[in-house]
């Protein structure tokens, strides 16, 4: 009596099962996967955060298949501030981004139509795409290691090769992370412009999530993708990541590229919009103070991504087993080590041996094994003695 796109296997993992069983015997944990910044020691200014939701005038209901115009503009001064030039007219408001996602598959796909996205990326994806009848095609991210003679030339990119022969009359769009999670590497200018001649070429959208857009580690700040124009061009964004704050559920969506494009896009998505009308109005009225909040919670979460860092090298050049890959932006470290084994059974191992636990890399469908994943939002002790217990395994 149920619909094929919800039979899931919901058996848990070998990994969940022994991280439940880890603690259900009250085993101490250095949890390496925090990715909750609520629960990560960061300091929140709770007054103006909690003032913020207590405005009169959501006593008044006033729908809007965009969201509040305020919140909207709050939403454009914050890529104004960034020298990207948005119109309020172009975004929508939505509970998160997943529930973004779902707008731009509604709004681009019929059942059964293709979108390509990145991988290894994060494994939200595939739920997302199911329940809207989309299927994911894969096209794959390189890892160029530091060559002397390519000074520029190394870390992450994009396999244009293979995106290119990823496209099918089916496919409608192509996902972008940007910083990918958890490979932390933005696409680079060079990247954008053949995305966006790929893009227009086939006539396909380019969907750029960029969650994790203002935590980049070097000082050129990336540009963001909500002022493209080169290709028809959804950006993805929200609260939880900007301003740590997932629990408020307030996300935006851009429609941007080509203008005809724009207007036909912004009309449909619209509809999509006016019938769900998602977004409570006190959330959509603490918008502006909850953008606000950002600048504090971003240089808590950047210096501390920068001491954790600091750290793993430190420990890393004590040993010769493992590295690390480069790390552009966002909330995570790549570890490469000793391939000995399946990650999923390494993983199981640091838990159960060290009372450490980290993601393997095949959740974020590493190509290989040997690829760990670390939080790099973990309090810096629990890190830092984490690291060390892990680095002794090997
Ligand atoms: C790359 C990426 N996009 C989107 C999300 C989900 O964001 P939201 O809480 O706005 O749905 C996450 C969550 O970790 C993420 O890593």
């Amino acid at each position: 009596m149920f619909a094929k796109r919800t039979n899931w296997n919901l058996t848990p993992n070998r990994l969940s099962q022994a991280l439940a069983a880890h603690r259900a015997a009250g085993k101490p944990l250095l949890d390496l996967t925090v990715s909750n910044p609520t629960e990560c020691g960061f300091e929140y200014d709770r007054s103006a955060i909690l003032n913020a939701l207590g405005n009169p005038a959501a006593l008044s209901y006033e729908p809007n298949p965009r969201g509040l115009e305020s919140a909207r503009r709050a939403v454009a001064g914050y890529y104004a501030g960034r020298n990207e030039d948005v119109s309020a007219e172009d975004i929508f408001l939505t509970t998160s981004t997943s529930e973004a996602y779902s707008y731009v598959f509604r709004t681009l796909c019929d059942p059964g139509d293709e979108v390509l996205i990145p991988s290894p990326s994060y494994p939200l994806f595939d739920f997302l795409a199911d329940i809207q009848d989309v299927s994911l095609v894969r096209y794959p991210l390189d890892y160029f290691t530091r060559d002397r003679e390519a000074v520029n030339d190394h870390g992450w990119q994009i396999d244009f090769h293979a995106l290119e022969q990823a496209i099918t009359p089916r496919t409608r769009g192509v996902i972008v992370v940007h910083p990918n999670n958890p490979t932390g590497h933005f696409a680079k200018q060079a990247e954008i412009a053949k995305l966006n001649s790929i893009c227009s070429a086939h006539q396909i959208a380019i969907i750029a999530d960029e969650v994790f857009l203002d935590f980049a580690l070097e000082e050129n700040r990336p540009a963001s993708f909500a002022a493209n124009r080169g290709a028809p061009t959804f950006t993805l964004s929200g609260l939880s990541k900007i301003s740590g704050l997932p629990q408020m559920k307030a996300a935006w969506l851009i429609a941007g590229g080509p203008p005809q494009w724009k207007s036909e896009a912004v009309a449909r998505l619209e509809v999509i919009a006016d019938t769900y009308l998602s977004v409570n109005a006190p959330v959509q009225l603490a918008i502006p103070s909850f953008l606000e909040q950002r600048h504090a919670f971003q240089e808590q979460v950047i210096s501390r991504v920068r001491r954790n860092l600091a750290e793993l090298d430190r420990q890393l050049a004590a040993q010769k087993t493992s590295s690390r890959l480069i790390v552009e932006g966002g909330w995570c470290a790549v570890l490469r080590v000793p391939a000995t084994r399946s990650d999923e059974d390494l993983a199981i191992e640091l838990l159960t041996t060290q009372g450490v636990s980290v993601h393997p890399g095949h959740f974020y469908e590493f190509p290989a094994d040997g690829y760990l994943v670390a939080s790099l939002i973990t309090p810096e002790r629990t890190f830092s003695e984490g690291i060390g217990r892990l680095l002794s395994f090997f």
